[in-house]
């Protein structure tokens, strides 16, 4: 499928109260967007989730690259600031693709590099990283935190990525709580070799999907404190707020009064009951979704 790339000229100039453009292959990217509308109360969002597309996790990577430029093209004519991907396998796979598409002017934050220098300025030595198998099969967490690390001098770093297709299933069903979960956790822990026994031979697990988080007492639970859940929809929170800064991008606080939910747009390609009662849970409250985005016809 040939994309079409459009002119970054024909795009009005940017303009500190336009909205964040975020998007995801379906409705977990939502956990990322709870934690922008935390920490930015004043700015606004345009969702997009490709839930007629979805499960990137399990698509070729030209694929998943085809369909990223397509939003974020998007995403960038509805006249959005800034494109946050919040999808790993998109990151892993489409970050510098949708760049090239979105041209310079508009800052393009993923998911992963955020979490890569948190890691790196930690230091940490031995992380897992569970996510969908594009991401995994990637590798994109293990090369660029032996970058980091290199790059800063350390040695002895052990990364190691294990694919977990069966946890957004699970999640998406609402199972995230259920005792179902802690054995299908503890299993491909055991199965990664990062759980043997009482032993824990990790020192930080990276949720390198965004329908973890959701999971993240399950994992705390099998895991208990010694291993860190790396947060990482708050980590990438406070990147694309940064990212807004160093580009004069920052909503004018006065644009947070009196904002309810109605300031942000919540589309997705695919909308059904169950994705309206998901979206609930990822985002925390009742989300206005809609059908919408570039495949939808008016
Ligand atoms: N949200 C996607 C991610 O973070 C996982 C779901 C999917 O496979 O589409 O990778």
């Amino acid at each position: 499928m040939v994309v079409k790339m459009s002119s970054p000229s024909s795009r009005p100039s940017l303009a500190s109260d336009a909205p964040i453009g975020i998007f995801d292959s379906g409705i977990g990217g939502l956990t990322v967007a709870h934690a922008m509308a935390q920490a930015m109360p004043a700015e606004r969002m345009l969702y997009f989730g490709d839930t007629a597309h979805m499960p990137y996790g399990d698509r070729s990577p030209e694929l998943v690259r085809t369909y990223s430029v397509r939003i974020a093209e998007f995403l960038a004519a509805e006249g959005c600031k800034a494109i946050v991907i919040a999808c790993n396998s998109a990151s892993a796979t489409a970050k510098e693709a949708v760049e090239a598409s979105v041209g310079p002017g508009i800052p393009v934050i993923d998911v992963v590099a955020p979490v890569v220098k948190y890691l790196s300025a930690k230091g940490a030595e031995r992380v897992g990283v569970m996510g969908t198998r594009a991401t995994v099969g990637s590798g994109i967490y293990g090369r660029s935190l032996r970058e980091a690390h290199a790059g800063a001098g350390r040695t002895g770093c052990r990364v190691e990525e294990w694919p977990t297709p069966l946890l957004a299933p699970l999640i998406e069903e609402g199972w995230q709580s259920h005792a179902i979960m802690l054995p299908v956790i503890e299993g491909y822990l055991q199965s990664a070799g990062w759980v043997k026994g009482q032993d824990r031979l990790i020192d930080a697990l990276v949720l390198g999907c965004t329908h973890y988080p959701l999971a993240a007492d399950a994992f705390r639970e099998v895991l208990g404190d010694a291993v860190e859940i790396v947060d990482g929809p708050s980590i990438v929170a406070s990147a694309v707020a940064a990212a807004l800064l160093d580009e004069g991008l920052t909503a004018p606080p006065s644009q947070a009064e009196g904002k309810g939910l109605a300031a942000h747009r919540f589309m997705v390609s695919d909308l059904t009951e169950t994705f309206v009662r998901s979206a609930q849970r990822f985002f925390g409250k009742e989300v206005p979704l809609v059908p919408g985005g570039p495949w939808f016809q008016h």
